[in-house]
């Protein structure tokens, strides 16, 4: 199992780190434009190899693409990243021509492989390799559901007063501050519902810290997170390449599904070895369904601003 991760920055590398940690790679391959980069960070985590006990190869390069050839997976996390005080939006600009070129590099070397697309505006950059690789819409995948749903798990367990481990909950939607849509009605604390703990009051501070909580961190570290946004990749990356068949809210091209059309955005889909095996329809609420329309609104505005 061949990975590329497009991008040494803290999300990328971070990704490399935990997919490596994880070991069930052969190798992951870190690309990157600045000189000399990619091959610094790959040196520094094949370091680690013997102290945290993995066989994964980490190989860097300076842009060379050839280096990725044959990747089962590829994951873009290329771009810049948001300062304190923007919108993920705000990034289209740059990100956009960024995300088709290493898109289009990739697919030459690796026509067959499955991408994960991490760059902000991540569902516009989703629609964008939609729009201009020609792999099937099961091979490209947005990752921002995962992250906001461990950021929604985070929140709740900390209002629950228990253990992360015995919360679940999910986060569908654009991965916006404004689209992020917390299903707080299905979140349990061990298959009881967290109503049963917490006042609805509560419940909504829960879900407006989950929609800031990628702002929150950007505005305490001067950029955006790393740590969670690598994790979330790396098991995106895991359910892919060990065929798991988990279930994880992701960005997909939808046709129909959840009365949407034509654009990519947050729903749960099945992981396994085809990418993208199943997307899961929920019966969501009247109001459930008004903020995922708003949301979806939302995505297509911003979709509307590619030059396709
Ligand atoms: C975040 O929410 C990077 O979009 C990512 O932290």
């Amino acid at each position: 199992m061949k990975v590329t991760v497009v991008g040494a920055g803290a999300v990328g590398a971070s990704c490399a780190e935990y997919i490596a940690i994880k070991n069930f790679a052969s190798e992951v391959v870190l690309v990157d434009i600045k000189e000399g980069y990619a091959e610094g960070k790959a040196m520094d985590l094949m370091q680690t190899a013997s102290l945290n006990g993995f066989d994964t190869r980490v190989v860097g390069t300076t842009g060379d693409y050839t280096k990725t050839a044959d990747s089962d997976i590829c994951v873009i996390t290329s771009g810049i990243p948001r300062k304190p005080g923007m919108t993920r939006e705000e990034l289209i600009g740059i990100n956009a021509g960024i995300v088709k070129d290493v898109s289009s590099s990739l697919v030459k070397h690796s026509p067959n492989t499955i991408i994960i697309v991490v760059s902000n505006p991540m569902d516009t950059m989703t629609y964008l390799v939609h729009k201009t690789t020609n792999l099937p819409k099961n091979r490209i995948i947005g990752m921002g559901g995962a992250l906001d749903s461990a950021r929604f798990k985070y929140r709740l367990a900390e209002a629950l007063e228990a253990p992360i481990s015995d919360v679940d909950g999910m986060v569908i939607g654009g991965h916006s501050d404004k689209g992020m849509v917390p299903l707080t009605r299905l979140a349990t604390r061990n298959s009881v519902p967290v109503t049963a703990f917490i006042s609805e009051e509560r419940l909504n501070q829960v879900k407006e810290d989950t929609k800031v909580g990628g702002a929150t961190l950007t505005k305490l570290l001067g950029t955006s997170a790393w740590y969670a946004p690598g994790a979330a990749v790396s098991g995106l990356v895991q359910a892919i390449a060990c065929d798991q068949k988990k279930i994880f809210p992701c960005s997909t091209f939808l046709e129909g599904e959840y009365g949407l059309n034509d654009l990519c955005i947050g729903v749960p889909v099945v992981l396994g070895k085809d990418g993208i095996e199943k997307i899961v329809e929920l019966e969501l609420t009247d109001a459930e369904k008004d903020h995922m329309k708003e949301s979806a609104e939302g995505v297509s505005k911003t979709n509307g601003l590619l030059e396709l």
